[in-house]
């Protein structure tokens, strides 16, 4: 019986939110302020052909199940292009392709090598995702030439400013709340106006801390044009996390989680955002001691399904193939991991993130 409750006002509240989209005034015709989706909302989802104005962030457990199945129910899922061969790449975007329709996008960290980035044009990835710099000229007009789209995330003005000068279609402004590797040092609501102000009618989306819809509309009524969400996106069943990582993140709390280069080692100095785990407390205990000398630098913590090691410090976070001491490695997250505490499929997440978003009750 009690489930039957549970499924009919889940139900309805996803019936709810689809209502709304088709008549957005409905809802919240008492308080045109808060009427959702936003105008700039709107904006963004007829740019990209989207249901919902939510981005999954590119992750390492973002392959092509999770982000065709984001972008599948319309919402846009961003693929991790950075650390794939061309022929990885090549692979992965064809099969997000065969999937869906809808679009989608591939990430490329441009503090590394983006070598695959033609191969996932000439394949038809109509969406190119940039961060932690700015992509070339080069690489614009490549975009450009394949009739693709771009964005970049950025962590202040003067970083909205350059990208909006080379023409970006949309910017995701982080601030420090986020999960894994943080380039913004500010908290996001005060960094959002400041990129607000420069972007003028180009769509910016809010990212960091953000795991429940209720904090979608905080970040729509704040004046961003969608929200994009890591660390929630990590615990879906999709997700190449590894399982114990996932566990993990519906247990913690935001106050768990910590600022450090602890897990430096293939990107040297890379602030980022992580739970507390034994590695980290064992190297602030000792100091927080620089690269070589490190407690356990050398530890084999797990090994992948080809045997190749992964040693303590590695920055990557664990995937679904790894066996070894899963909790001792990287385990990102953001402070909006309070919000996370099932393991939904993507599916289920983006329409209940969506319902959550429109249910102007929850504060
Ligand atoms: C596990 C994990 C891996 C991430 N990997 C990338 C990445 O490869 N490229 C990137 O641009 N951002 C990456 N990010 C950061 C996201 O772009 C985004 O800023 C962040 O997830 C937003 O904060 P949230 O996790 O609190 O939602 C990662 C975040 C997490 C949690």
């Amino acid at each position: 019986m009690a489930s039957t409750r549970r499924d009919f006002l889940k139900n309805s509240a996803i019936a709810g939110a689809a209502l709304t989209m088709s008549n957005p005034k409905r809802a919240t015709a008492q308080d045109p302020q808060r009427q959702l989706p936003t105008p700039r909302a709107m904006e963004l989802m007829e740019f990209f052909g989207l249901k919902y104005p939510i981005f999954q962030a590119p992750h390492g457990g973002a392959g092509p199940d999770l982000v065709a199945a984001v972008s599948g129910v319309g919402g846009m899922g961003i693929l991790g292009g950075t650390r794939l061969t061309p022929e990885d790449a090549r692979r992965a975007v064809a099969t997000v392709r065969a999937r869906t329709e809808r679009r989608f996008a591939v990430n490329y960290i441009l503090a590394f090598d983006s070598a695959s980035l033609p191969v996932v044009l000439e394949t038809g990835a109509p969406v190119l995702h940039f961060s932690w710099g700015l992509p070339t000229k080069e690489m614009i007009s490549a975009v450009r030439g394949a009739g693709a789209k771009f964005g970049v995330q950025v962590a202040n003005a003067s970083g909205a400013r350059s990208a909006l000068d080379l023409g970006a279609d949309y910017l995701v402004c982080q601030g420090v709340e986020a999960g894994g590797h943080v380039q913004s040092s500010i908290a996001l609501y005060e960094l959002l106006p400041k990129v607000l102000d420069q972007a003028g009618k180009t769509p910016v989306l809010a990212a960091g801390g953000i795991a429940h819809g209720r904090k979608i509309r905080a970040a729509l009524l704040a004046g961003a044009s969608g929200a994009m969400l890591g660390t929630r996106f990590v615990a879906t069943q999709e997700s190449l996390a590894h399982p114990d990582y996932k566990n993990v993140l519906i247990k913690s709390r935001g106050s768990e989680t910590s600022m450090s280069v602890c897990f430096q080692d293939g990107w040297p100095g890379a602030t980022h955002r992580s739970l507390r785990n034994p590695t980290l407390e064992r190297w602030e205990a000792a100091g927080s001691p620089p690269v070589g000398r490190r407690p356990g630098e050398g530890d084999v913590v797990a090994r992948r399904s080809d045997g190749t090691s992964i040693l303590r410090y590695n920055f990557a976070s664990p995937q679904r193939d790894l066996r070894g001491a899963i909790t001792d490695m990287a385990l990102f997250a953001g402070q909006g991991v309070d919000d996370v505490r099932d393991l939904p499929s993507a599916a289920e997440l983006v329409a209940r993130l969506w319902a959550e978003c429109l249910d102007q009750s929850s504060r």
